[in-house]
């Protein structure tokens, strides 16, 4: 008898204590299931990613059938009115990436890595755990080779993680606003090597924003991973996204040289808001 309450002792001990470890396997694989589906894409059909801030918003993307939702730190700009991606907090992208991740998307759900949270490899990671707990499929950093080592600290602990070469918004103010890059060979073929540290460091894709199409198609064809362009010509990447406000024509006091918007909501917005306004203040009491 004693010997069984041993026994059981024992297996109580060893499930509760395997328990975190065999739902975060289960976990991760689910992530990976997604990030390596993404991946497989490269060479046989392109990819199209959108920006989501919202849960709304990111059921409406999902029915439309697009692969990849960004939970960019544009929403910095977008949603929360700053002039640039670098006042966007963590706090800011937990937030977010939890009501985009509440729609429970069939596409990827990918969180990005606000300005200050990816300074080491360490802290890094614990910024992609937090994401991942949010309820991201994967997460994004700007920069290349010296964000290798910290790529491949996120990659080892089951992490999918996704490059953004190129313009890096993050890096604005120092650059003095949004240029294109590549445009030189020195340009392009530190853009190259950027790449293949990125891929050889574990990235599942890299977005390339602001490259001339020229470079972004030597780019594309260097590397075994998807690129997702933006600001890179239509037909250089092995996909494209988009800021869902730019698309939406929806926040007209900002719009890039490259946005193809399908829609203009702004004005239909304050047509709807104006006769509200009106049915309101002139229905009688
Ligand atoms: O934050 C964002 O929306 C982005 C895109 C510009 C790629 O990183």
């Amino acid at each position: 008898m004693r010997l069984s309450y041993f026994y059981l002792l024992i297996f109580a001990f060893a499930f509760f204590h395997l328990l975190p470890h065999t739902l975060l396997l289960a976990m991760y694989l689910q992530f990976s299931a997604k990030a390596n589906a993404l991946r497989a894409t490269k060479g046989h059909r392109r990819i199209s990613a959108l920006t989501a801030y919202d849960y709304p918003s990111a059921r409406l993307l999902d029915e439309a059938g697009i692969d990849l939702l960004l939970v960019g730190d544009s929403l910095g700009m977008v949603v929360l009115g700053f002039p640039d991606t670098t006042h966007v907090t963590l706090e800011h992208m937990l937030h977010h990436t939890a009501a985009v991740a509440r729609a429970k998307p069939r596409a990827l759900v990918l969180g990005d890595m606000p300005i200050h949270t990816y300074e080491s490899p360490i802290q890094a990671l614990a910024t992609a755990k937090a994401l991942m707990h949010a309820g991201a499929d994967a997460v994004k950093l700007e920069g290349g080779v010296e964000h290798a080592e910290t790529v491949r600290t996120i990659t080892a602990a089951g992490i999918p993680v996704i490059g953004h070469i190129g313009m890096l918004p993050q890096h604005v103010i120092e650059e003095g606003g949004y240029h294109k890059k590549g445009k030189t060979p020195a340009a392009l073929q530190q853009l190259l090597i950027d790449a293949q540290a990125l891929t050889e460091a574990g990235v599942c894709a890299m977005v390339m924003e602001s490259i001339i199409p020229s470079s972004a198609t030597a780019i594309t064809k260097s590397v075994p991973v998807p690129t997702i362009g933006i600001g890179c010509g239509e037909t250089t990447c092995d996909g494209e996204v988009a800021v869902i406000t730019d698309l939406l024509g929806s926040f007209p006091w900002f719009v890039p040289p490259f946005a193809k918007p399908e829609a203009q909501l702004a004005p239909q917005i304050i047509a709807a808001a104006r006769a509200y306004h009106q049915r309101v203040i002139t229905a009688k009491i």
